[in-house]
């Protein structure tokens, strides 16, 4: 087996020989968010993936973050390094079921989450993420009727934000922050009475009415460390710890088990790794490869998001 130093080097020289860029995702694991040129949520990759000098993108989050990173950079390489770095909710809204749903109801303003098949970007009239999910669905026009897919938990959330009574939700849920269970927060704040608590709009309504803040994980990252508290439990995947240790390392950070894994990891996100991340550098694949007319019909969506501040 390499020692870890030695496949840290490899890649940065497989990096260099490709003019390659690595944006990670906050759910990966340290030593990967070490490596990144850039480490975000899914809006600010997105915008990352758009402003750099180089041929190849080695995409290290899930599939459909590829995707998007490659429907706005169609001549250039991405690869992730696992291809089966999926999601829950991409896998709960088909765009078969989509399709027919815009046949029932063609008045139907379609907000996609970014947690969405390409497939089902391509038939959504503007797309939006955990940060900026409010603000896009405050930006259609109040008598327009709205269908927000996939996640039931963020689509109700922005409904109680919003205030709006004319959008349908998904019935899609996050496998990792849907099973955190309230009764395991109201246990963590007992043994943490001093600790204030943040959470991703992915989980449960019963944990957000707990939470002191809610947001997106750079969102979450960003409200603990200019936080004056010291202490704080988080309501999502474990890999924000990196971000939270190495900005704020005088204050302490709990995380609670879900019922999923009983751990706070996503398993699509935890499929990449170091090796698997050379490999990808080196062989460029697995690659995300996308009919020119599907990323063209995509990337009306996308921008239309990227478009709104
Ligand atoms: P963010 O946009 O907050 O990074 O969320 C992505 C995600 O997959 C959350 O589970
Ligand atoms: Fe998908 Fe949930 Fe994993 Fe995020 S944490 S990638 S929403 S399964």
């Amino acid at each position: 087996m390499l020692a870890i130093e030695t496949i840290v080097e490899e890649i940065q020289d497989l990096k260099r020989q490709r003019r390659a860029i690595i944006l990670a995702h906050h759910y990966q694991e340290s030593e990967i968010q070490e490596l990144a040129d850039s480490i975000g949520d899914s809006l600010e990759l997105a915008r990352s993936a758009r402003n750099f000098d180089g041929g190849v993108i080695a995409f290290c989050g899930v599939w459909f973050m590829a995707e998007t990173a490659k429907v706005l950079n169609p001549d250039r390489v991405v690869v992730v390094p696992d291809a089966d770095a999926g999601c829950s909710l991409v896998d709960a809204c088909r765009v078969e079921d989509l399709i027919r749903f815009k046949r029932a109801h063609p008045d139907h303003v379609i907000v996609s989450y970014i947690n969405t098949s390409v497939e089902v970007k391509a038939e959504s009239d503007i797309l939006c993420t955990s940060r900026n999910a409010v603000q896009i669905v405050n930006s259609i026009p109040a008598g327009q009727p709205v269908l927000f897919l996939p996640d039931i938990n963020l689509g109700n959330y922005v409904k109680r934000q919003t205030g709006r009574e004319n959008m349908k939700v998904w019935q899609g849920a996050c496998i990792v922050h849907a099973t955190f269970p309230a009764r395991r927060l109201v246990a963590a704040r007992s043994a943490h009475p001093g600790a204030l608590v943040a959470a991703h709009p992915e989980c449960p309504e019963d944990v957000l009415r707990m939470a002191d803040f809610i947001g997106s994980t750079s969102a979450i990252i960003d409200w603990c460390v200019h936080h004056d508290a010291a202490e704080f439990i988080v309501m999502t995947e474990s890999g924000v710890q990196h971000s939270l240790l190495r900005r704020a390392p005088g204050k302490q950070f709990h995380f609670v088990a879900n019922e999923n894994c009983n751990c706070s990891e996503c398993p699509y996100m935890r499929r990449n790794t170091l090796e698997k991340l050379r490999d990808s550098l080196r062989d460029l694949k697995p690659r995300v490869e996308l009919a020119p007319e599907l990323m063209e019909r995509a990337r009306q969506p996308i921008e239309r998001m990227l478009a709104v501040r």
